[in-house]
Order: C-alpha cells, then sequence, then structure tokens
C-alpha cells in the first residue's frame, strides 16, 4: 500500500496553494500541521480526486489516481472539513443514505451501519436527529460515513475542530483503533492531536512541507532552540514582544516563558527539551504572533 504524491502543484488564478509537494505515505497515521491558509484542504481535495492538480499526480500503488476512478472511489473515506450533515435525518438514516450514494448494497449498508454507530459511540442515539447532536457527536458520525465502504485510505479534514478536551480524546482513541492496514492522513492544527497518534507528521505552510518525520525524529530540528526563562512579570511583555514566546506561567510571583530562539533569551535562560508544539511555532515564528 502506498500512497505518493508527485510534485503536486495548484494553482488558483496567481495564488500558489500547493507547490510542487512531493510525499510518500504507507500503512498508519499521518498528521498534516498547518496554519490556516497553509493548503491543507487543497492537498487532500488533490488526493481525493475531487480537485484536478494544476501539475503533477497522485499515485496510488503505482496507478495514477485520475485514471483508476471508480476502483479509487471504493477505496477511499473523506470527512470533509465543510461536511454537510442533514439536521432532519436521524443518524441510522444518514448513514443509510450515504451508503447509497456510494453505491454499497442494502443489506450490507444495513449492517455495516450499524457496526459503525457502535464503534463511534452512537448506537444509543441512532434515532435522534442529527440536529440535535453536538459537535463531537457530529464528527463521529462524519467518521462513520467516511468508514462505510471499509477504506484503505482514510482522509480527515480537521476532524477535531470544535472538539472539547474530552471529545479529543475520545477521537485519537477512534483514529488508534481504526488505522490498523489504512493510510490515515488528518488535518489540523492543533498540535496535540496529532501529537501521540501520528507516527509521521508533515508541517504545512504556503503549500509546501517544512517538515516531516517521526514526531521524535522531526522535534530534533529545535533542540537547543527552546529556552525557560524566569522573569519578574513586568519584564514578561518585553520578551513576548521580542521573542517567539510558546508558553508562559506564573509561578511564586515570577513568570516563566518558554522562548523558541536560535540564540539564549538572557544569560539565566536555561536549555529545554524541545516538544513538537515548540517545532510548529519554529515553523510558523513569523505568522501571527502575539495571537
Ligand atoms: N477556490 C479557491 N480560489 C482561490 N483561492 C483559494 C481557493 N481555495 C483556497 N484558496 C486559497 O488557497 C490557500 C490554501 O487554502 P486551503 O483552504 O487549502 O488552506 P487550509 O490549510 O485548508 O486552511 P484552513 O486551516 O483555514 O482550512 C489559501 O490562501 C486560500 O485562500
Ligand atoms: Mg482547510
Amino acid at each position: 500500500m502506498e500512497l505518493r504524491l508527485d510534485r503536486l502543484t495548484k494553482e488558483y488564478g496567481s495564488k500558489i496553494a500547493v507547490d510542487e509537494l512531493s510525499a510518500v505515505m504507507n500503512q498508519g497515521v499521518y498528521g498534516l500541521l498547518g496554519a490556516n491558509g497553509a493548503g491543507k484542504t487543497t492537498l487532500m481535495r488533490m488526493i481525493c480526486d475531487i480537485l484536478r492538480p494544476t501539475t503533477g499526480e497522485v499515485i496510488y500503488d503505482n496507478c495514477n489516481i485520475s485514471e483508476m476512478r471508480e476502483e479509487y472511489r471504493n477505496i477511499l473515506g473523506y470527512l470533509p472539513q465543510d461536511f454537510g450533515y442533514y439536521p432532519n435525518f436521524t443518524a441510522e438514516k444518514f448513514l443509510l443514505y450515504m451508503s447509497s450514494l456510494k453505491g454499497l448494497e442494502r443489506q450490507f449498508a444495513r449492517q455495516r451501519s450499524e457496526e459503525l454507530l457502535e464503534l463511534v459511540g452512537l448506537s444509543q442515539v441512532k434515532g435522534k436527529k442529527i440536529g440535535t447532536f453536538s459537535g463531537g457527536m457530529k464528527q463521529r458520525l462524519g467518521i462513520a460515513q467516511a468508514l462505510l465502504n471499509n477504506p484503505k485510505i482514510l482522509i480527515l479534514d480537521e476532524p477535531t475542530a470544535g472538539l472539547d478536551p474530552k471529545e479529543r480524546v475520545r477521537f485519537r482513541n477512534l483514529i488508534s483503533a481504526i488505522s490498523q492496514n489504512k493510510i490515515v492522513l488528518l488535518s489540523t492544527h492543533i498540535v496535540s492531536d496529532v501529537e501521540y497518534i501520528a507516527g509521521h507528521i508533515f508541517v504545512m505552510r504556503d503549500g509546501k512541507i517544512m517538515s516531516q518525520g517521526r514526531p521524535e525524529e522531526i522535534v530534533k530540528e529545535v533542540e537547543g532552540c527552546v529556552w525557560e526563562l524566569r522573569v519578574p512579570a513586568k519584564e514578561a511583555d518585553h520578551y513576548i514582544a521580542s521573542y517567539n514566546v510558546g508558553n508562559l506561567r506564573n509561578e511564586d510571583g515570577m513568570c516563566v516563558l518558554r522562548i523558541i530562539s536560535g540564540e539564549a533569551p538572557d544569560k539565566s535562560a536555561l536549555q529545554v527539551k524541545p516538544n513538537l508544539e515548540d517545532l510548529y511555532l519554529h515553523c510558523f515564528a513569523d505568522q501571527g504572533r502575539g495571537m
């Protein structure tokens, strides 16, 4: 099982949303991390054969996906970022409806829908209207519909948007459980959503992959660049304005800043072990600081 992106490019007029991006994915969970406008959705829509690349190609097991057509759709599951749910449908009816759109046989669809409702923890509410569901319940239903055809490739565009912390944990466990024998690619701008479940991370910016690898591998890129500095609270603003500050906490009336910087921000700063969030902040250092 190999999904290969070969110099994929998408231009919208003069805007280059995805820029000669190449990557290879095999079985496992892949996290696509990037800020707003990085090109995540554009990339995913090309992988799903919904959007035609300006140049470059997506290749699954040595076949160009645009030539596979039906065959590719049969092995693909997709949860779009702006997925439209029908508020008046019940969860069960929705899955049966999606099954018919995917051309699944009726009897199979019934059984599969039951299994998936169980898997995503919605069996108890399968007869309730989607309009009454929480954000997390809707997302789980969205994942269920993407799994109807038991896809080999599962593409989830910001599946954790709007979830509360408990729902996020539940989501992560669900993804880990279903990822066997699949390529799962999920996009997010929340580092902790992929830090523990993705075996491989792509950090995307301006249509390109800035950094990729196993989480513990790519954090090495900022090794030696992460500092903790204790300063009186009134001095904190100075550092926030001049440095890439990832975190700050108050301790005994002092302010402890986590700073990402090539050089020590102060003689008293201590070097600390980097994490994925530090890398992310490093990659987006000049975008949206202080937000
Ligand atoms: N149909 C379109 N026409 C013109 N420009 C577009 C179109 N779709 C996307 N873009 C632009 O391409 C860039 C990438 O957009 P894209 O939606 O792929 O980013 P994203 O990483 O998914 O962002 P977000 O995190 O906000 O979902 C953005 O600058 C966006 O404005
Ligand atoms: Mg998007």
